[in-house]
């Protein structure tokens, strides 16, 4: 058996087949259906990709926006008219995978993830859905997760469509994870409360990660509302990062409803291999500024691509799970994960890796810091941390040192504690020409 990468021009031809085929997956960012394949998941067959351009488009329609399901956490992040929910969009991983994860894939993220989906049951969204055979449907979002699981009930959704909220004030979004600045939640919560007539009229709170898909709080249907709202009865901000659990919260982590879903049984990675070795599929990219071709096979990711199809190897394989990023890339300027990265969708995009920081014997700004700053140690994670790095500088030449940290924020380093990284980077900004914005600290 070998994957098949489908790919369509329009929503209701993905439906077709999405719908025909039982093991087919509809494939967005690839962030976690790559990390299913990495590790072996036999179930998957096909990948369908759809090349619509309104599955990446934002709307205005009147009083709601709409969604494009193919619309990343980085689109999000740059759409003005999207504000309200860019403190969302900013914490769902690192950077890179910001760069992939969609807003249709974050509404089938199981648990610990689903940041997203919070923000969008909080704002009352609706889910726009493609039928098989041409007819499309919207379900408000909360039944659409009622339903998620349930066999025979994936359906192809095509954006969703959020009622504009009242202001960036009446909508509050908390995300708590052990891991700072990037981890998966502890817990995600989110509510939309406009005050109207000095009064907040109901509104759902919902939250997760309790439960595979994000619930409704407990206690009042899930609502909150119908009161005056004033101070906190514990005194002015005598609550602020309190962390003890409340009593609804202690009881829903009581009902936690096991994680069981569809188990894919692993496979080894000799079996893996077998299933690969059939097809051959030309992609074509340009790499550190030359064209080059290779033959990739189906559901192969980036990272192999380039390692074996190319021989560069400066991108390592380290999980394969997009948690450690040795194997960061810019594709098209953007820092991705070459290891959840499908090599096809690759095609005529251009690809930088750390094999070409250097022009020639004088090495880049940023890897004479991290040499002045003894940034590399052991040098597993140095080609990604460049890359992220150089991502950052490309975009903002005078980053913060808080602007640092997050932009290496999806980079794991097990040699240096980071500061010897962090120094290296905002040096490199200010011998580069950039005004750091970093006083006492660019040049240490
Ligand atoms: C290192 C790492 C960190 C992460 N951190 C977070 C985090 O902090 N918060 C968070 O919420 N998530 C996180 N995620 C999970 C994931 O990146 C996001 O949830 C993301 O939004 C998933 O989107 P995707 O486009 O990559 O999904 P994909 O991998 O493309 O798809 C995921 C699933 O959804 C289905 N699907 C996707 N789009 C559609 C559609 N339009 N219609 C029907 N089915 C569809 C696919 O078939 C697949 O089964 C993380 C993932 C990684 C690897
Ligand atoms: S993130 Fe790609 S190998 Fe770890
Ligand atoms: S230098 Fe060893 S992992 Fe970073």
């Amino acid at each position: 058996m070998t994957i098949q990468v489908k790919t369509f021009g329009s929503m209701s031809e993905a439906a077709a087949a999405l719908a025909s085929d039982r093991d087919a997956r509809f494939f967005s960012g690839g962030t976690l259906l790559m990390r299913a394949i990495n590790e072996g998941d036999t179930t998957i067959g096909t990948l369908v990709r759809a090349t619509d351009p309104s599955y990446r488009q934002v709307r205005n329609e009147g009083s709601r926006i709409v969604i494009g399901a193919g619309v990343r956490m980085v689109d999000i992040l740059a759409n003005r008219d999207l504000s309200v929910l860019h403190p969302v969009a900013r914490v769902v991983g690192g950077p890179a995978v910001r760069a992939m994860a969609t807003v249709g894939g974050n509404l089938f993220a199981r648990s610990p993830y689903g940041d997203f989906t919070v923000a969008l049951l909080a704002l009352d969204a609706t889910g726009m859905m493609q039928g098989a055979y041409g007819g499309a449907q919207q379900t408000p979002l909360e039944q659409f997760l009622a339903g998620r699981d349930r066999a025979g009930s994936g359906g192809l959704v095509t954006a969703v469509s959020v009622p504009r909220p009242a202001g960036p004030d009446a909508f509050r979004f908390r995300k708590v994870s052990r891991v700072k600045p990037k981890g998966v939640s502890v817990l995600s919560i989110a509510a939309h409360l406009p005050v109207t007539g000095g009064r907040l009229p109901g509104a759902p709170v919902p939250y997760r990660p309790m439960a595979p898909a994000p619930i409704p709080a407990p206690g009042r249907g899930g609502r909150v509302g119908g009161y005056r709202p004033g101070p906190c009865r514990h005194g002015p901000g005598a609550c602020r990062g309190r962390r003890r659990p409340q009593p609804g919260h202690r009881r829903a982590r009581q009902r936690l409803v096991s994680p069981r879903g569809r188990r894919h049984p692993r496979a080894s990675p000799l079996a893996l291999r077998g299933r690969l070795a059939m097809t051959k599929i030309p992609v074509q990219f340009r790499l550190n500024g030359a064209d080059k071709a290779v033959f990739v096979e189906g559901g192969e990711n980036l990272l192999e691509a380039l390692r074996r199809g190319v021989g560069d190897m400066s991108a390592k394989f380290g999980c394969g799970q997009g948690t450690c990023g040795v194997c960061t890339v810019l594709v098209d300027g953007e820092p991705q994960l070459a290891c959840l990265t499908l090599a096809e969708t690759c095609a005529g995009r251009s690809i930088e890796t750390a094999l070409d920081l250097a022009d020639g014997p004088r090495l880049h700004p940023l890897q004479t810091a991290f040499m002045e700053h003894f940034a590399a140690q052991c040098g597993f994670c140095t080609s990604g941390m460049l890359m992220a790095a150089k991502a950052l500088l490309d975009r903002n030449p005078s980053p913060t040192r808080e602007e640092v940290a997050e932009a290496i924020s999806g980079n794991i380093c097990r040699c240096t504690g980071y500061e010897p990284i962090i120094n290296a980077i905002l040096d490199a900004a200010a011998k580069r020409g950039g005004t750091s914005r970093e006083q006492g600290h660019a040049r240490v």
